[in-house]
């Protein structure tokens, strides 16, 4: 991964930005002793090694028999379903149907949505993987009795006991209490990870081995970038992207748009929205973190960008490298003038896009961080996942904000289960 700030160098000097590293290593010094607020939930630090030293195979065995099957149901919603659902869609074909069919619920409140997903399923040899911390939560609660029910008319209950796996609290909510009494097969979230720091346990891990991808790579992508991403060094990137976000909110940067050229990363930007966004908006302080998609937003939200309000900053996430080589072919009457790309490569014309696309918006008053990953595997997103979450923490930390609790979740909360009971 690499991390490049020529982009933001008109808007911040040297000298400013030296002193905000230093800022930004004495907020990770404190992050990594555990001295800061919410240091209670600070299990996410280690999970690589954590997991990497046997969990990981645990993990594997158990989602053996889901492999088998045609469908997947993974239930969850906020920290406990974006991670999983960021990694699967980098890496699952665009288009070839794959064995088996991940599916996600509880993430919504649709009537249609789940009455889809329920007419798919009938008929189908589908597993459950439930995740919810607290047990508690309204959209997975309902999305799991719903499709249990449907379970329960489609299958006997030897078969249903092997087709659920539920990861959970250790002790505490009604998913503990369901796998007491069903003896389905579960995994713990520890107390001390919170749901958007909680990729790397099984909350993420299990779905993606599910999924058939590599979670030992991912560990070791993610330990990896916690060797760079911990150093008490200026060089050190996570402290480096810490330190130039903070100062350009400073400096009335209060948005931040999270910019990908591949529509596979669309829901890791995602992720990042809402590990940033819960992290850090608090205290009516915080960056708004946004995602746009281009080339395709270029099209719409780029005009914005180009000569809106000068509030926002771009960074870019870039992949230097795809699977495939496509060429641009030619054509022989030229009808659309676009044979001077003939011999090219499609990758070629989309990093110029956005080379030119970084020279109009630094142009156009928007700083631009660069970040680059050498090409989309396990390996690199693990390595990309741990940076963010250790540059969310410290920068959290910088702006004084407990990166690690969502009170303002509860309000929302509150009113709807009034509503909901008619009060
Ligand atoms: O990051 C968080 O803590 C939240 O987004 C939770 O993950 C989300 O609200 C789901 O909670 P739970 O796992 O308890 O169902």
């Amino acid at each position: 991964m690499n991390l490049n700030l020529s982009g933001t160098q008109n808007f911040i000097s040297q000298k400013l930005f030296d002193a905000k590293c230093n800022n930004a290593l004495n907020k990770l010094e404190v992050l990594l002793n555990g001295k800061g607020k919410g240091n209670d939930f600070l299990g996410w630090i280690d999970l690589p090694e954590k997991m990497l030293e046997n969990e990981y195979k645990k993990i594997i065995s158990a989602t053996e028999s889901f492999k088998k099957l045609d469908a997947v149901v993974i239930i969850g919603t906020g920290g406990s379903y974006l991670g999983a659902r960021a990694i699967i869609e980098a890496l699952k074909p665009q288009f070839k149907k794959s064995k088996p069919k991940i599916l996600f619920a509880g993430h919504n409140l649709s009537a249609d949505y789940h009455t889809e997903l329920i007419d798919y399923l009938k008929n189908k040899e589908f597993g459950i993987v439930v995740i919810s911390k607290s047990g508690t939560t309204t959209e997975p609660a309902i999305a799991f009795r719903l499709l249990y029910d449907l379970m329960k008319k489609q299958f006997p209950k030897n078969i249903i006991q092997k087709r659920i796996i539920v990861i959970t609290d250790a002790e505490k909510g009604a998913l503990r209490q369901l796998v007491n009494t069903e003896k389905f097969e579960s995994f713990i979230i520890d107390d001390d990870i919170g749901g958007r720091y909680s990729v790397l346990s099984a909350v993420g891990l299990l779905p993606i081995a599910v999924a058939g991808y590599d979670i030992k790579q991912l560990l070791i992508g993610a330990l990896d970038s916690k060797k760079k991403c911990t150093e008490n060094s200026p060089e050190n990137p996570a402290v480096q992207y810490a330190a130039v976000r903070n100062y350009l909110y400073a400096n009335g940067y209060k948005i931040e748009a999270m910019v990908n050229y591949d529509p596979r990363f669309y829901y890791l930007t995602e992720w990042w929205k809402q590990l940033f966004g819960e992290s850090e908006g608090k205290e009516l302080k915080g960056i708004f973190p946004v995602s746009v998609s281009f080339t395709t937003d270029l099209h719409s939200l780029g005009q914005y960008i180009q000569q809106g309000e000068r509030i926002l900053f771009e960074t870019v996430l870039y992949v230097t490298k795809n699977h495939s080589k496509l060429t641009i072919t030619d054509n022989e009457t030229n009808f659309d003038n676009f044979n001077y790309l003939t011999g090219k490569d499609m990758e070629f014309v989309n990093r110029k896009a956005a080379e030119a696309t970084m020279m109009a918006h630094v142009d156009g008053k928007v700083p631009n961080i660069w970040l680059e990953i050498p090409e989309i595997n396990e390996y690199h997103i693990g390595y990309l996942i741990y940076f963010f979450q250790i540059a969310c923490g410290t920068s959290a930390y910088m702006l004084g904000v407990n990166p690690f609790d969502q009170p303002g979740v509860e309000d929302y909360k509150k009113n709807m289960f009034r509503l909901l009971k008619g009060k």
